[in-house]
């Protein structure tokens, strides 16, 4: 997941560019620092000298931490926590939420209009959702999720990006709290066909011609909701742990929330990501291809407790209740 807001990008730290690699801008704000050193980290995902086998180095102190995103979760591994309840989505519904597409160089994101929230899920407050972007490989053939489950690695991942609502969108303040955001993450499968499925994502998809080129944005005027986008997934039913950012800086101020079931997605539609959009302002700059993060070191995972679980626990209970009603 990658985090950057308006608030960020009115920093007055200058950034320098790197002939390899853009720089992020964002990266200003999440700097201890009084000079900002980080503002000079030049990240990428396509070059050995800047993807992210380098970026326990360029981009310490925190992408070198100890609860790194994304992880392989081990499904027989997940232990199960009662207070993994139900997620109240505020605003998912609403079509006019999507506010505009915008090709930042490293990904695809959808930034929202005010008043869509998040609560329930174990999360300690109300978070406002803020934008949502995805990570891919290249095309249905190289899988680029950046969470994998049980080893499988899905074609596509999409981020909705959530901050507490006590901190009313400051996003420095957020990267600072150990549970400052709270990610969503869905895992996308390809549906193996050409039909432009579903017509929420033909819709989505119809304006990466528009963003063609880094920094460019196009405004979503086509009444899809977030609830379209993420059709056919349980939102009851998922997997929870304690991470980080997944691009520079990682800051370790995620609540991850990845869901069980994929969002299933035509690959005729998959495959537009990865051969319609420039890391940079001119056609001969790559194609935006392999936008993820390799796995982090494990986790502990937790998820619902099933309702096999309950069952088995009131048996359990009903047994004891009979022993100790006989003795
Ligand atoms: C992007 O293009 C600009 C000039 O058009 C250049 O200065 C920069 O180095 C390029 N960045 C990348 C990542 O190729
Ligand atoms: C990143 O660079 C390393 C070598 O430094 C290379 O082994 C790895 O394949 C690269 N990853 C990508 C995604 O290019
Ligand atoms: C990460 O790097 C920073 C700066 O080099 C260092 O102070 C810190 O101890 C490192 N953290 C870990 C977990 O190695
Ligand atoms: C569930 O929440 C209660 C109350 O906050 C807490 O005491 C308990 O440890 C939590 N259970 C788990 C499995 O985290
Ligand atoms: C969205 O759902 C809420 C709560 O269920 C409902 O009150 C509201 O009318 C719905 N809005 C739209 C645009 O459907
Ligand atoms: C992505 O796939 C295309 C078509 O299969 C291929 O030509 C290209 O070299 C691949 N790019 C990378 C970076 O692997
Ligand atoms: C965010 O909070 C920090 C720390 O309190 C403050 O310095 C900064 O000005 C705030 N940013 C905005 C945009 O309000
Ligand atoms: C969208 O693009 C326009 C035209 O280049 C630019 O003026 C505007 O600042 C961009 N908006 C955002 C939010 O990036
Ligand atoms: C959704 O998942 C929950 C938790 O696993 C399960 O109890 C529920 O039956 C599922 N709902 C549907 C419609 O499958
Ligand atoms: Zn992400």
């Amino acid at each position: 997941m990658r985090l950057d807001s308006r608030y960020l990008r009115g920093n007055t730290c200058t950034a320098k560019m790197n002939l390899l690699a853009v720089v992020a801008v964002a990266l200003c704000a999440f700097a201890p620092s009084a000079h900002c050193a980080s503002e000079t980290i030049a990240w990428c995902y396509h070059e050995p000298s800047c993807n992210d086998s380098t970026w326990s180095t360029i981009a310490a102190p925190y992408c070198n931490g100890t609860r790194q995103s994304p992880i392989d979760i081990v499904s027989a591994r997940a232990t199960e926590n009662e207070n993994l309840t139900d997620f109240t989505f505020k605003g998912f519904n609403n079509t006019n939420g999507l506010d505009y597409i915008k090709n930042t160089g490293k990904t695809v994101k959808v930034v929202f209009t005010e008043g869509i929230q998040i609560s329930g899920g174990d999360l300690s407050e109300s978070y406002d959702s803020l934008q949502f972007h995805l990570h891919w490989g290249n095309g249905t053939s190289t899988p680029g999720s950046e969470h994998t489950v049980d080893g499988k690695r899905y074609p596509m991942e999409l981020h909705i990006v959530n901050s507490k609502s006590s901190f009313k969108r400051n996003t420095t303040l957020a990267v600072a709290d150990s549970e400052g955001l709270a990610a969503l993450g869905f895992l996308i499968e390809e549906l193996p066909d050409t039909t432009d499925q579903p017509g929420s994502w033909k819709t989505l998809t119809s304006f990466l011609s528009k963003i063609s080129f880094s920094d460019q944005n196009a405004t979503i005027t086509a009444g899809i909701s977030l609830d379209d986008l993420i059709t056919g997934v349980n939102r009851s039913s998922y997997y929870r742990y304690h991470g980080s950012l997944t691009t520079p800086t990682c800051n370790e101020a995620v609540v991850w929330t990845v869901f069980k079931e994929p969002i299933k997605v035509s690959k005729n539609l998959i495959d537009l990501f990865s051969t319609m959009l420039h890391i940079n302002n001119t056609n001969t700059s790559p194609l935006m291809v392999n936008v993820f993060r390799g796995i982090q070191p494990p986790q502990p995972v937790s998820t619902q407790r099933s309702s096999s679980t309950k069952f088995g626990y009131s048996l359990a209970l009903m047994g004891l209740g009979l022993l100790v009603g006989r003795y």
